[in-house]
């Protein structure tokens, strides 16, 4: 007899289409398929340590019509790390330190006996943490930004490049009208996933990643070749992490209070102004920024996030603890958290897209 009865839920870090048909998945799978209790925790990991009236019991009609719908129904935080916390002491001061051991306590009092937490890098670190503290944690990887090692695809993905697709082919409509180049700055973090997927299929002229840094000057060649060819205007996609060959990334923000505070941004208006004047053309730039993260869910999206959600609860009831859900060649399997953390999945600059790519004459900028 499995000794999980009751289980808990939480998403943490920033939000991502198909949150809610994860939730929806491990609800579902966990009381029809084997019985049990599901408690969502709202707000992260600032939610396990409130405890209280952040621990929300989950019934089928909870999760009843949400497996389209954006967000999360638990709210997200990407701030609150328990092993590195700030919090206001019974004195009233703000003291910063590690409460983890005040989760543990709430998930006792709360009887939950294991843990899904639904995440990307920062929320799988604390999950792996609480893991080496002997939570019973299954971790689920969330991200648009589809960084994350160990598996194929992260939900969100296909979601965010298909929003970031959209948005191309209504920029390519008014860059003709206008014979102007126009530079999307996609999101992606370090990693230039979004930027090659969305390139790829918005059909753009170029496509700067961060795993292929750029020399404008190739860039503005190869618009002026389009040019020669008959096409007057151009659509270039760059990825916020992307960087010149001679340089380094753009930030936008440093959030002091964020366990990884770096945000990336402006690369975007930065190349439309250098390729407006190599190549003579005007030029704009458009920042996507999180419109990619909102929305419904694509089918693919829905579908993923479905198995890894069920896939979740079949590996907390085998009682394999401490593992984060993966796919793995379209087969769902597992890996554990202590390998997954630290490592980035990048853009590997000779895989069969970027060939493919450039065997369409898409300029990377090398
Ligand atoms: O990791 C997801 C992501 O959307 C990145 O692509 C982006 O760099 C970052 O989060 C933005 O973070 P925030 O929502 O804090 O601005």
């Amino acid at each position: 007899m499995s000794e999980i009865k009751r289980i808990g839920v939480m998403t943490g870090g920033g939000d991502c289409p198909g949150l809610n048909a994860v939730i929806r998945a491990v609800t579902k799978t966990a009381i029809l398929k084997y019985g049990l209790e599901v408690v969502g925790i709202k707000h992260g990991y600032r939610g396990l340590y409130l405890g209280g009236d952040q621990f929300v019991n989950l019934e089928l009609t909870d999760v009843t019509g949400i497996i389209s719908k954006g967000g999360t129904i638990l709210y997200s935080s990407n701030k609150d790390n328990l092993f590195d916390y700030t919090y206001i002491d019974e004195f009233g001061q703000e003291q910063r330190g590690d409460v983890s051991d005040v989760g543990v306590e709430n998930l006792k009092k709360a009887g939950i006996d294991a843990l899904i937490v639904i995440g990307g890098d920062g929320t799988l670190t604390s999950g792996r943490d609480f893991s080496r503290k002997g939570v019973k944690v299954i971790g689920v990887p969330k991200t648009i930004d589809n960084d994350l090692a160990s598996t194929d695809t992260t939900f969100g993905f296909d979601t965010a490049v298909s929003t970031a697709t959209m948005s191309i082919d209504r920029l390519r409509t008014t860059a003709e009208s206008h014979s102007r180049i126009i530079v999307v700055e996609v999101m992606g973090r370090y990693a230039g996933w979004i930027a090659l997927a969305s390139g790829i299929a918005g059909g753009c002229d170029a496509i700067l990643i961060p795993e292929i840094p750029y020399d404008i000057n190739k860039v503005a060649e190869a618009i002026k070749k389009n040019r020669a060819r008959g096409k007057d205007f151009a659509i270039v996609v760059v990825a916020e992490g992307a960087k010149p060959k001679d340089g380094e990334v753009m930030v936008s923000k440093i959030i002091e209070n964020s366990p990884d505070p770096v945000r990336l941004g402006g690369i975007g208006a930065f190349v439309a102004d250098q390729l407006e004047g190599l190549v003579g053309l005007e030029a704009r730039a458009t920042i996507l920024g999180h419109v990619q993260r909102g929305g419904t869910p694509t089918a693919n999206d829905r579908i993923l996030s479905t198995r890894y959600g069920s896939y979740a609860v079949e590996l907390l009831m085998q009682g394999k603890f401490g593992n984060m859900v993966t796919l793995n060649g379209n087969k769902m399997s597992y890996d554990s958290l202590e390998n997954v953390i630290g490592e980035n999945k990048n853009v590997d600059p000779d895989n069969d897209w970027v060939q493919a790519a450039r065997s369409i004459d898409i300029c990377f900028g090398d």
